[in-house]
């Protein structure tokens, strides 16, 4: 894992930007599997989450099965269109609503991300152990860090990696479905219905600081 993630990082930091006609993808509608590191290593969060491609919605609930001393139990609803983020308690029927002011997130490319590369994990000769990526760079609102991510050949995102001050983190997805299961985990829960703003946050992994 260790040893994944530095060559991941050496091709983001070292790799020359190619041919201009590379556009990002999109990813489509997914249910899968999210975990949050920081580059201490500490898991930060890892849970499901569900991402509606079209309406730029998400919503990511931390699993608690396997807690680690380092993660947190999150439960937060995004709508990437409006900026706006829902920290949700479903057990006390509780809920803050936040400002997004950047509304990058893990599961799409933004639209003025830089082409870096194409790779091949895994084997390119072996057919069934080829995983074909390609990873996109760019700059986080007010060059206050950058991000890399790779995505496979049908835009769906592999890994991501937020450079930022204080922290940065990796963020790795699994277990991808092209759906959305649950469609419920999607609508603003009734205790949250006409909750005030309470605060402006810079970005949703301002959550796992
Ligand atoms: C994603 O799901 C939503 C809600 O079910 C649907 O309206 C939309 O058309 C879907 N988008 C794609 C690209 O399939
Ligand atoms: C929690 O994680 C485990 C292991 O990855 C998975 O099998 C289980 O379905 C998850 N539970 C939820 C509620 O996401
Ligand atoms: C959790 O972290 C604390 C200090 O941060 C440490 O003392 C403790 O041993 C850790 N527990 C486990 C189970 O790793
Ligand atoms: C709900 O629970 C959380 C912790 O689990 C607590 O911080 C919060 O204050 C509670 N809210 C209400 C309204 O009880």
């Amino acid at each position: 894992m260790y040893a994944a993630f530095m060559l991941f990082l050496f091709m983001c930091m070292t790799a020359t930007t190619h041919a201009e006609h590379h556009q990002p993808c999109h990813s489509p509608n997914m249910t899968g599997f999210m975990s949050v590191m920081n580059l201490k290593g500490e898991v930060k969060a890892f849970g499901s989450f569900t991402y509606d491609a079209t309406a730029k919605k998400l919503r990511f609930k931390s699993n608690d099965s396997q807690p680690t001393n380092t993660s947190q139990a999150l439960d937060l609803l995004m709508f990437f269109e409006e900026g706006t983020l829902y920290e949700i308690d479903t057990k006390n029927q509780s809920c803050e609503k936040k400002t997004l002011q950047c509304t990058m997130h893990p599961l799409d490319i933004p639209d003025d991300a830089t082409f870096v590369s194409e790779i091949n994990s895994g084997s390119a000769s072996i057919l069934e152990e080829q995983l074909k990526l390609t990873m996109w760079k760019g700059s986080m609102l007010d060059n206050k860090g950058h991000y890399c991510m790779s995505v496979t050949s049908g835009c769906l995102p592999v890994n991501v990696f937020y450079f930022t001050e204080p922290t940065s983190f990796f963020i790795s997805i699994t277990d991808v479905e092209k759906d959305i299961k649950d469609p419920d985990l999607l609508a603003v829960p009734f205790f949250c219905h006409g909750q005030p703003v309470e605060e402006t946050v810079y970005s949703f992994f301002n959550e796992f600081m």
